[in-house]
């Protein structure tokens, strides 16, 4: 069964990266992150601090999450409602490095990540797929690119969806904080699995490192 999984800070293209990857491949393709940003907009919507330990465990406790496939694009619903969209604003994404930082969170998010992956050929990405979700994955990356190029890309990414009232040094400031968070917590943090292949992706356009990812995945198999 083929599992690749691509793991990274924030902005360093994943998503963008695991999705051509994976139509390419014909498999699916998992956004773990948008399960994470799931549970911080629950916990958001029902006014909890996200720093709020117990009433975070919680809400994983008894939250509803499902992801469904719709013309191969991944959707997410959140207590039966589509939430693909409105779980991709900078306060969801602070919140999600919160909600992150606790074990019971994630273990509720590794065991459907899991089962996705036991049931299918998958490309997975995330912060901790190859060192925790998925350790005997066929293939492992780790996408990295400079900050100064991450936090372009995110601001690239909010103005092209029609949000003007933005400041490249606070998208800047946000994603350096989410890294320090994501890096430093003390289960399954993000860190390169050592089997991980890494890519420097900050010169490179989108179609060579998917190319290069395609030939790693082609000599594996
Ligand atoms: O990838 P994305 O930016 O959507 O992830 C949102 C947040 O979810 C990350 O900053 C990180 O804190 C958390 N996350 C995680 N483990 C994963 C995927 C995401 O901790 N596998």
């Amino acid at each position: 069964m083929l599992n690749i999984a691509i793991d990274g800070p924030a902005g360093a293209g994943k998503s963008t990266i695991a999705k051509i990857v994976s139509k390419r491949l014909g498999i699916l393709y998992l956004d773990t992150g948008a399960m994470y940003r799931s549970v911080a907009l629950k916990a958001l919507k029902e006014g909890i601090d996200t720093k709020d330990r117990l009433s975070l465990v919680k809400v994983a406790d008894c939250i509803d999450i499902c992801i469904k496939y719709r013309d191969n694009e991944q959707r997410i619903y959140l207590d039966k409602e589509d939430v693909s969209e409105c779980i991709r604003t900078p306060e969801v994404s602070r919140a999600a490095s919160d909600v992150a930082v606790v074990p019971e969170v994630r273990l509720k998010m590794v065991e459907i990540q899991r089962g996705i992956a036991a049931g299918n050929e998958v490309v997975m990405d995330g912060r901790d797929i190859g060192t925790y979700v998925l350790p005997n994955a066929s293939l492992k990356i780790f996408l990295t690119a400079s900050i100064e190029e991450r936090a372009m890309r995110r601001y690239n990414e909010q103005k092209a969806k029609g949000i003007t009232d933005i400041d490249l040094e606070e998208v800047k400031k946000d994603i350096e904080l989410r890294d320090k968070n994501d890096s430093s917590r003390a289960f399954a943090p993000l860190s390169k699995a050592e089997d991980a292949v890494q890519i420097d992706t900050t010169k490179m356009t989108i179609e060579e490192v998917a190319d290069k990812i395609i030939s790693l995945v082609k000599r594996k198999i």
